[in-house]
């Protein structure tokens, strides 16, 4: 194959008879030949086009091939030289090679030394340029990934959301700094990992999502560790691990919060190691990878509650970054959904210019304990349901919905699912201010928001019931 690559090639020497030798050689072998009769010539022929190896001599008068091999070097990285010495001359041909030369051949001109030369230079060429295509594919590739899923991907003009895409910014410029990202369900916390992910110098890298709550705790070395052919009954090929897939990239470990304890410390010892050892195999592997963890749970109160091991959640929660729920993303709502409605236009090929007023009020008045999921859910249901031009506050269907609009809260579906047994009213009330203030971490002023009361109240109740 490298045979058929044509190079181009600067011949340098004051000796028109190798010159006119070697040249002969080449073209036969279908490559262009540049001659050089002195070195400052052949400085200047690199200087003004692209060559892609230079064979030069040593002694020549004027500028030697030493100085030629360090101008080379310096005005044409990617061309490769090779030096001409003479048989006496081993002092010269280490010099060289020290000098960043790739090869060299002797003098008298022997063909089966110039040939082995040229071969091996012309292989690494190939190489080279097919490596550098490659580069070239592997940066279009991460420039195209970080404008679908880095932080352009993250919708939102609030403040609480420019405070997020700075934190983002700022552990992604770290290299293994671990990121725990917090935040209720449905609030982007995937698309935040990704967005590290991309923002990172490991965007090149692979990106490995591990749903860690669906892993059943018998295959969990299998399938983070990978194993060797016959290493258990089912194990009938080699197969890579979560750890070793993740090599040069980010591991995603999502869900954290519900994977259970006593793979919690099974994982804990992985990630303290950085190498890992695949199930049937004796050779320890080291691993290069950013692990990235997401949960909906608050894990402070789940290491509390002894459902979450203390060490690991020290571990993990190194850069934390809280995913603000939309209910705190004051004025991202209408934005969000106008971007979610251009977006299933296109999809759907239906010319639907925006929202009416009533459609707009109503989206800004919901309550979405499902958050951005919800409401992009809710926005791509009212696109198929309506017709041509603006998306009406019927076409939502909030009432089918879960989560219901701020007045009625979603009561009717509670009071549809009444209790046949008898129904203890304040013991329910003290049910949903306990609950409040669980999903708000103790905020009094946002667990008042989400029970639809004002502060007073939730303090007053939470005195009455014994909460404080
Ligand atoms: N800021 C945002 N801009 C655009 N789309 C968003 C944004 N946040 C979330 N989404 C979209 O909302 C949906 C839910 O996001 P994602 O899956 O990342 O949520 P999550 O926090 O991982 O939820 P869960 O805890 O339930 O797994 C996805 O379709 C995502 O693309
Ligand atoms: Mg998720």
């Amino acid at each position: 194959m490298a045979r058929q690559v044509s190079m181009t090639v600067l011949v340098i020497d004051d000796d028109a008879h190798i010159r006119i030798a070697i040249g002969k050689f080449l073209i036969a072998r279908g490559h262009t030949v540049i001659e050089a009769a002195n070195g400052e010539k052949g400085v200047e022929v690199v200087e003004s086009q692209a060559v892609d190896i230079v064979i030069t001599d040593v002694k020549m008068p004027g500028m030697d091939g030493f100085e030629v091999l360090r101008r080379v070097r310096s005005v044409a990285p990617e061309a490769e030289v090779i030096v001409i010495t003479g048989v006496k001359e081993a002092e010269n041909a280490f010099r060289a090679l020290r000098e960043g030369a790739f090869d060299f051949f002797n003098k008298p001109f022997k063909v089966e030394e110039l040939h082995a030369a040229i071969q091996r230079t012309v292989r690494y060429q190939v190489l080279r340029k097919e490596k550098d295509r490659v580069q070239d594919r592997l940066d279009r590739f991460v420039a195209q990934e970080r404008e679908r899923s880095g932080l352009n991907a993250l919708i939102g003009e609030s403040e609480a959301v420019a405070k997020m895409k700075a934190q983002i910014q700022q552990v992604a410029a770290t290299d293994h700094t671990t990121v725990l990202i917090v935040g209720e369900t449905g609030t982007g916390k995937e698309l935040v990992a990704r967005a590290v992910h991309c923002e990172s110098d490991r965007a090149g890298g692979p990106f490995v999502p591990v749903n860690c709550s669906a892993i059943p705790g018998s295959l969990f070395e299998s399938a983070f560790l990978g194993h060797k052919k016959g290493a258990f009954t089912d194990a009938r090929a080699d197969q890579k691990g979560h750890f070793e897939l993740a090599n040069g990239g980010t591991l995603f470990l999502d869900e954290i919060g519900d994977m259970p304890l006593d793979m919690q410390v099974r994982l804990l010892r992985v990630l303290e190691d950085r190498s890992i050892r695949p199930v049937g195999s004796s050779r320890e592997i080291a691993v290069d990878v950013r692990v990235v963890a997401a949960t909906n749970r608050v894990l402070s109160v789940a290491v509390r509650e002894g459902s979450f091991r203390e060490d690991l959640y020290y571990r993990l929660n190194v850069f934390a970054i809280q995913v603000p729920p939309l209910r705190e993303r004051a004025g991202d709502v209408l934005f969000l959904a106008r971007h979610f409605l251009t977006g299933y236009a296109r999809d759907l090929r239906k010319p639907l210019v925006g929202f009416s007023r009533e459609a707009e009020d109503l989206l800004q008045r919901q309550v979405f304990p499902g958050n951005v999921r919800m409401l992009k859910n809710a926005v791509e249901r009212a696109a198929i349901l309506c017709g041509d031009g603006e998306i009406e506050a019927d076409d939502l269907g909030f009432d089918l919905v879960e989560g219901g609009s701020i007045e009625d809260s979603g009561v009717d579906r509670m009071v549809q699912s009444f209790p046949e047994v008898q129904m203890n009213l304040p013991a329910f009330e003290r049910a949903m201010l306990r609950e409040a203030l669980r999903r708000t971490e103790g905020n009094q002023v946002q667990a008042a928001a989400l029970l639809g009361i004002s502060r007073m109240v939730l303090r007053s109740r939470m005195k009455r019931y014994g909460l404080v």
